[in-house]
């Protein structure tokens, strides 16, 4: 019988590679991409001959392209894609923010994604299956100050998830956003720009989400029966919940 293949990206830290390691572990065969080589090399080591590493930049399309066509034909069709890889950068208000920051998170969290859904969805329609899970974030649906174009990347992976389920209707292709909350990975350190004692900080004295948590929710949509598609799956840890609207008071002038 054919091995499934699992193509996650952006599996050199964190979600992905958490997810990685158990979707090899549950026997599937992991494709896993990053920038990072010798992070690739050894979660490779770490496994078995069931992951194959492709080192390439999201951002690029013909690094995207050429990178998958380097694939041998078994791995080709893809079963289950992961669009994991992606970045914030920045917490600065939004008239404060570095531009290339901005559009670094643009083209990652969006451009990086499509470019991969657009060259892997075809083939799975083409077999009438196939899985595509979209990370997105709690900060796609909720605003916090800071956010600005990092939630609006998220709200896209969102909406343009919701908007793929509607065009891969009929297909067979499930399609599913996960919007995990507040987790550590290095996720901190990248939006602070290596500040790893700010990184810290965002994680004090919480029992934040782990990245398993999160790969286990991954293994969980791709592992259920092939009628069932969770559309959107929220999940923060106990420690985070929801705040009130802010107000901003002073004095009116009633003159
Ligand atoms: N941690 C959280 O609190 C949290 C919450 C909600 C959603 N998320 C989302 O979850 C996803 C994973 O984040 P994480 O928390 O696991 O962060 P992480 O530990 O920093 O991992 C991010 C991964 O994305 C890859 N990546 C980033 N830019 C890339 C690019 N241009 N090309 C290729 N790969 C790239 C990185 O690989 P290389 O650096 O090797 O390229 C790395 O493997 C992201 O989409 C993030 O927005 C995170």
């Amino acid at each position: 019988m054919r091995r499934r293949v699992a193509l996650v990206t952006g599996v050199t830290a964190g979600f992905g590679e958490a997810a990685a390691r158990q979707l090899h572990d549950l026997g599937w065969h992991v494709v896993g991409t990053g920038r990072r080589l010798e992070r690739l090399e050894s979660l490779g080591s770490a496994l078995s001959e069931r992951f194959t590493p492709l080192c390439f930049d999201v951002r690029d399309p013909s690094a995207c392209a050429e990178a998958l066509d380097s694939l041998p034909d078994p791995l080709r069709a893809v079963d289950l894609l992961v669009n994991n890889a992606g970045l914030a950068r920045g917490l600065e208000p939004a008239h404060q923010c570095d531009l290339n920051d901005w559009q670094q998170m643009i083209d990652t969290n969006i451009k990086g994604l499509v470019t991969i859904t657009r060259l892997i969805s075809p083939e799975m329609v083409h077999r009438g299956s196939g899985t595509i899970i979209n990370i997105s974030s709690i900060a796609a649906v909720y605003p916090y100050p800071g956010a600005n174009v990092y939630g609006a990347t998220k709200a896209f992976v969102t909406q343009f998830s919701l908007n793929l389920r509607a065009d891969l209707h009929g297909s067979g292709v499930r399609v599913t956003t996960i919007e995990p909350g507040l987790a550590q990975t290095e996720f901190s350190v990248v939006r602070f720009g290596g500040d790893t004692e700010r990184a810290k900080a965002a994680y004090a004295d919480t029992d934040y989400l782990t990245a398993e948590d999160v790969a286990e929710a991954i293994c969980w949509v791709a592992e259920l029966p092939s009628h069932v598609n969770i559309n959107r799956l929220e999940l923060m840890p106990v420690s985070q919940s929801f705040g009130a609207f802010p107000i901003h008071r002073e004095p009116r002038d009633e003159s």
